[in-house]
């Protein structure tokens, strides 16, 4: 089986890892340069005014249960949108490397490739197959050799759909050796099906990134996971800082993976799977409305005769969705939140027309 590490940076392969601080958690704490009083305003457990974990280990441990892999593979970091920089830094050197991408999907692989300098390279969903990658122009592209990171995402925002498996496994087989395949699984509990976290053991180089932003709830604590080989993980490690996570976010994640609030979790996706259902059917019997796309997530991409009176509509009930409609491939398109039972409420009686 190849090595991932061979496709990174041979200057990021030769940085030494971060000498951390030595942990010992039953002596008194003179060491870091920190106050020894926490203030009136501290709800933390452990204390604001104390440096949270370097790495948080056990957050890394409750992550990789959560996700199921062994615990070193996964790497918690400040949303995914860290995991797709620490990617772009760790495997793509400015001006010689590129990424594909396959648009319209989520912006923030484009933005950490250009902001590192490396080429980005777009292979559009085909949107006459249900939006599904175009996998014989993504194969000829990695053939050219300077493709470090395929970025692939499913369910993909905005057009909410599954990407084929078939499509994703052939992808994933045909970049072995020359490209991290890396699945952005962001939505992924909104869809119930299973993740594809069991390949990263199969085919190292393949990448998956999870997040508690969206089926958790807890957007306002940045946590994101990166699940890879340990290899890959030990790598991109050496590019986070020491305390990158902040104590308040890893206790609410902490507090959100026990299993009475797994419980709830999975509560409240099953609540907005039902009102995806719901709010599809509405919007899709609405006569200002042309196209409501399936969705496997937690929005909707709904195309408008008109969307720009549409969006009128909208704001005047003080709803904010996201406007698609100036993007190739989405004419007159807007993204919108299943938000709760009255919200949808709200969104359906303000554009019957
Ligand atoms: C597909 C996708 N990936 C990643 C992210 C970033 O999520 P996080 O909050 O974990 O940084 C988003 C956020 O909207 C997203 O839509």
């Amino acid at each position: 089986m190849s090595d991932p590490l061979a496709l990174a940076r041979p200057e990021i392969r030769a940085l030494a890892a971060h000498d951390q601080a030595s942990s010992h958690p039953h002596f008194e704490r003179l060491h870091a340069n920190e106050l020894p009083w926490r203030t009136a305003t501290d709800c933390s457990d452990a204390g604001l005014n104390r440096y949270p974990e370097p790495h948080p280990e056990h957050l890394g441990a409750l992550l990789a249960a959560l996700y199921g892999v062994d615990p070193r593979c996964a790497l918690p970091c400040r949303g995914s949108d860290e995991a797709i920089d620490l990617l772009v830094r760790g495997f793509c050197a400015a001006g010689r490397d590129a990424v594909v991408i396959c648009p319209p999907t989520f912006g923030m692989y484009a933005v950490a490739a250009q902001i590192q300098g490396a080429e980005v390279v777009s292979i559009p969903l085909r949107e006459e197959a249900g939006f599904e990658p175009d996998v014989e122009a993504i194969e000829a592209r990695c053939g050219l050799g300077d493709v470090k990171l395929v970025f692939l995402c499913t369910p993909n925002n905005p057009t909410g759909n599954l990407l084929d498996r078939a499509a994703v496994t052939r992808i994933a087989q045909a970049t072995a050796g020359s490209a991290l395949t890396v699945i952005d699984e962001a939505y992924v509990e909104f869809a119930g099906t299973d993740s594809w976290v069991q390949w990263i053991a199969r085919l190292p180089h393949v990448v998956v990134l999870r997040t508690l932003s969206k089926a958790y709830g807890l957007a306002g604590a940045r946590i994101g996971t990166l699940l890879a080989d340990p290899r890959i993980v030990n790598l991109l490690r050496k590019l986070v800082p020491p305390y990158a996570i902040a104590q308040p976010s890893i206790e609410a994640a902490q507090r959100a993976l026990d299993a009475h609030q797994q419980r709830l979790a999975r509560e409240r996706i099953a609540a907005i799977v039902h009102e995806r259902a719901r709010l599809g059917a509405a919007l899709a019997a609405s006569p200002c409305v042309t196209r409501v796309w399936p969705s496997d997530a937690n929005f909707l991409l709904v195309e408008f005769d008109d969307p720009a009176r549409a969006l009128a509509r909208l704001r005047d009930a003080r709803l904010h969705v996201r406007d698609f409609s100036d993007r190739p491939g989405l004419r007159k398109a807007l993204r919108i939140t299943v938000g709760s039972a009255e919200q949808n409420d709200r969104l359906i009686g303000s554009l019957a027309c």
